[in-house]
């Protein structure tokens, strides 16, 4: 496995590793470092995974110079070298939503965390990284996503997840992909809330969407948001007719 790194937006680097025997077609797990003058690793990888990821933040900047390591919400290909991280970067600290941090990472944090209100910016110097709290969208308790406010590029997570070991920027259409992820995996949370708390990103006006499992764009990325809110609006609609 190698980790292959891309700069999808000024200053916003895409590390992407994938794994074949995931899903068909291989499924990619990916990290995004921030550069600013403090930077920002959202997403760690799973712990298995930390050398490859560390090595690939090691060819962008010096790893002891991450500031925040931040990730959507708590499974181990989201944060579980947080603390191998930690304990490489002696300024670092985990941000996370005040409710993850009540709920998981005040315990399971080598060093506390800092805990983020709804909408907190951080100032990355250069860069501005928003917090939006996305309870159960896509899954989990803990769940938001980040915006970055200079480059307009919102981390998405788990959202639009789809398989395959695509470009790092991709034209093409990520809804239909993610919806056929969804049915193969059924990772998402279905709920009242899924559609409208999407919707609400959408107002955001991204020029980029970078998620976490597939391919990143700058084409069309408040309308695939409201495509996405109407598909999984619909999936919810459908269980409820079957019940
Ligand atoms: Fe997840
Ligand atoms: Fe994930």
């Amino acid at each position: 496995m190698q980790t292959q790194i891309d700069e999808i937006a000024d200053g916003v680097y895409r590390l992407s590793t994938c794994v074949r025997e995931a899903a068909p077609g291989g499924f990619t797990f990916n990290q995004f470092l921030i550069n600013g003058d403090d930077p920002l690793l959202f997403h760690t990888g799973p712990r298995a995974m930390f050398p490859l990821v560390s090595q690939a933040v090691a060819r962008i900047i010096p790893r002891e110079r991450i500031r925040w390591i931040t990730f959507g919400h708590v499974e181990s290909d989201e944060c579980g070298s947080m603390n191998e991280f930690l304990a490489v970067a002696p300024r670092a600290e985990v941000a996370h939503g005040a409710l993850g941090c009540m709920v998981s990472l005040d315990d399971l944090c080598d060093r506390p965390p800092r805990k983020l209100a709804d909408g907190e910016v951080i100032d990355l110097g250069g860069k501005r990284i928003r917090h939006i709290d996305t309870p159960h969208v896509p899954h989990n308790w803990e769940a938001r996503v980040l915006f970055e406010e200079t480059t307009k590029t919102l981390l998405c997570g788990d959202l639009f997840t789809h398989t395959g070991d695509g470009p790092a920027l991709t034209d093409g259409d990520i809804v239909g992909p993610a919806v056929a992820a969804e049915e193969f995996f059924h990772a998402t949370a279905l709920t009242v809330v899924t559609a409208a708390t999407i919707r609400r990103l959408a107002t955001l006006q991204p020029q980029v969407l970078a998620p976490m499992h597939g391919s990143s764009t700058r084409t069309r990325c408040s309308d695939a948001l409201l495509e996405l809110a109407d598909a999984y609006e619909l999936m919810v609609k459908r269980r409820e007719r079957s019940e």
